[in-house]
């Protein structure tokens, strides 16, 4: 064992890392999506997640305003939808076009479920947290959706 700093460390030990893209929607109701790697189940009773956020995205702002969140758990098939939603803002593209995917509104009807993703978590936001240059937003889950046979997408797919 050795003295290191924080990369380095945390560079050895993030994998296997499993990722989300969190569905929020914006003040003018456009919905918009942002892939995570940190995100985490936080309570069983009642079963909650909890995504952080960077205060330099767009999904920051749609999150102070509309006060739900979708947890979709990509499957390997959405591959290039995390990417894309990994890697542009939605202050600049509408994301939900350019990834292409089926959805359909959820039992909540305020956000898009993706049909083809392992498991689907409609939130609501009941607190939220500055956790330095990120806000930490716990959302209570609603319903839950499963699509059983999908496999789950990684952080080492990507790129
Ligand atoms: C694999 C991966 C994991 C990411 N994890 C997070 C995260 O946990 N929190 C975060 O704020 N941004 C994360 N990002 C960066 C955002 O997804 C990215 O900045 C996105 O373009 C922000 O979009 P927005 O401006 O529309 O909100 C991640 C990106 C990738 C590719």
């Amino acid at each position: 064992m050795e003295r290191t700093n924080f990369t380095t460390a945390i560079a050895a030990t993030k994998n296997p890392a499993k990722i989300a893209i969190a569905i929020v929607k914006d003040k003018n109701d456009e919905i918009n999506l942002i892939t995570l790697e940190w995100f985490m189940r936080t309570s069983i009773k009642p079963a909650m997640f909890a995504i952080s956020i960077g205060h330099t995205r767009y999904s920051f702002e749609c999150l102070q305003n509309f006060r739900y969140f979708n947890l979709c758990i990509p499957s390997k098939e959405m591959v290039k939808a995390a990417e894309i939603c990994g890697t542009k803002s939605g202050r600049d593209v509408e994301k939900l076009e350019l990834i292409n995917q089926k959805w359909f509104s959820g039992k909540l009807k305020k956000l898009p479920i993706f049909k083809s993703a392992l498991a689907n978590f409609e939130c609501e936001i009941v607190t939220q947290v500055k956790s330095g240059d990120h806000t930490i937003f716990v959302g209570e889950v609603k319903y839950s959706w499963l699509n059983e046979e999908k496999k789950i997408l990684l952080f080492e797919d990507l790129f």
